[in-house]
């Protein structure tokens, strides 16, 4: 494809995307949608960890298209963000995700000072679940008698963001040095020598020892869950940006390698890179979505060849969720991105749309039309 036609495609994709999510403000409004079952978007409630998605994906369109619609849903759902503050006990590691999106977003776009003290509450709230003996953010709340005192996640990669942010602001390192421990301790115990990363990682929580991993949300605890890949790939790049820590830049590429050399033809996994065998088994489209806009971002911190070659990977993905798993042809879906999958052991949310696979293209098309500046 030559320069031009690739603009022309991109041009022509936000088109599509902008029109949707405009629709969707009208049609979906200040509630938190999860997943599109049959054509529409239930809803998850305020303390979900993905409840930011929505509001960040308003922020997204109305950033360029200037629609008040979105910016009014967008401000409503922050403000009902903002009252799980107070709920703490519903909270968890994923408030980065939560905030970072609608708080943070809102911060960044329109200087609300309301927002961004939500923001700044968030990033106490995340810096509080850190474990010094072990160097590592404590993963969600215990339940069903399940103590998850020792657990980290690799998701949390991508809350960390809210941390270097509220750093930055305050200008007081505080929040970034924890970030940065939970990152070095991703690198020494999540990182595996393919490049490929673990979902749980358990510690002793009063020692700080390592005792062991699970499964999560993969197929096996030593398998690698397709999302759980993304989250780190983009995760880590995300720190590089902040910190300049190359090691971080290093290990971004070693996930992107891993993932980029194990995708089938049309470049979107199956849920986890090593199942024993994929006749019958759904794709997560999200995680293509994560990847590529994580790999558009590894791009924007190389020259040369090597950001070519990151671009390209980001691209080819995008290009291909957009042909063969995009939810064009239908105005009775609400999802942008079809054949995601929540969590396939749980039979939760299998092969639908799912808001972060959406909020994850509309970023990575965005990022091709040559924006610069998110919300991380
Ligand atoms: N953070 C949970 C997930 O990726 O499903």
């Amino acid at each position: 494809m030559t320069q031009l036609d690739q603009n022309a495609w991109i041009e022509d994709v936000w088109k599509r995307t902008a029109a949707k999510i405009t629709r969707n403000a009208f049609e979906i409004g200040a509630k938190f949608p999860h997943a599109s079952l049959n054509g529409a978007y239930n809803s998850c409630p305020a303390h979900d960890w993905g409840a930011g998605f929505w509001p960040g994906l308003l922020w997204l369109a109305y950033r360029e298209t200037g629609n008040e619609l979105l910016r009014s849903t967008a401000e409503a759902l922050e403000a009902k963000l903002s009252e799980t503050l107070i709920s703490y006990y519903e909270l968890h590691h994923d408030v980065g995700f939560m905030f970072s999106l609608s708080s943070v977003a809102q911060y960044k776009l329109t200087e609300n000072q309301d927002a961004k003290r939500h923001g700044m509450m968030a990033a106490n709230l995340l810096a509080g679940r850190f474990n010094v003996n072990g160097d590592f953010i404590r993963a969600w709340p215990d339940w069903n008698g399940e103590d998850h005192s020792g657990w980290a996640i690799i998701d949390c990669m991508m809350n960390l963001p809210l941390l270097y942010w509220a750093s930055k602001e305050l200008g007081d390192p505080r929040y970034k040095h924890i970030a940065m421990r939970h990152a070095d301790m991703v690198l020494k115990q999540f990182l595996r020598p393919d490049g490929s990363v673990y979902h749980i990682v358990c510690f002793d929580p009063e020692t700080g020892a390592r005792t062991g991993a699970l499964a999560g949300q993969g197929y096996a605890a030593e398998s690698a869950w397709a999302r759980g890949q993304a989250w780190a790939l983009y995760g880590l790049a995300l720190s590089y940006g902040y910190t300049g820590e190359e090691q971080y830049l290093q290990a971004a590429k070693r996930v992107a390698h891993y993932f980029v050399s194990r995708l089938p033809e049309d470049n979107v996994p199956y849920w986890d890179f090593l199942l024993p065998d994929v006749a019958g088994m759904p794709r997560d489209s999200s995680s293509a979505a994560i990847a590529a806009s994580g790999l558009l971002e590894i791009a924007s911190h190389c020259s040369g060849a090597d950001a070519d070659f990151y671009r390209k990977a980001g691209a080819a993905i995008v290009r291909s969720l957009d042909e063969k798993y995009g939810a064009w042809s239908s105005q009775e879906e609400q999802g942008l991105l079809l054949h995601a999958t929540g969590f396939f052991e749980r039979n939760a949310y299998i092969d639908v749309p799912i808001i972060y696979g959406d909020y994850f293209f509309t970023e990575a098309v965005l990022k091709l039309k040559g924006r610069t500046e998110f919300f991380w």
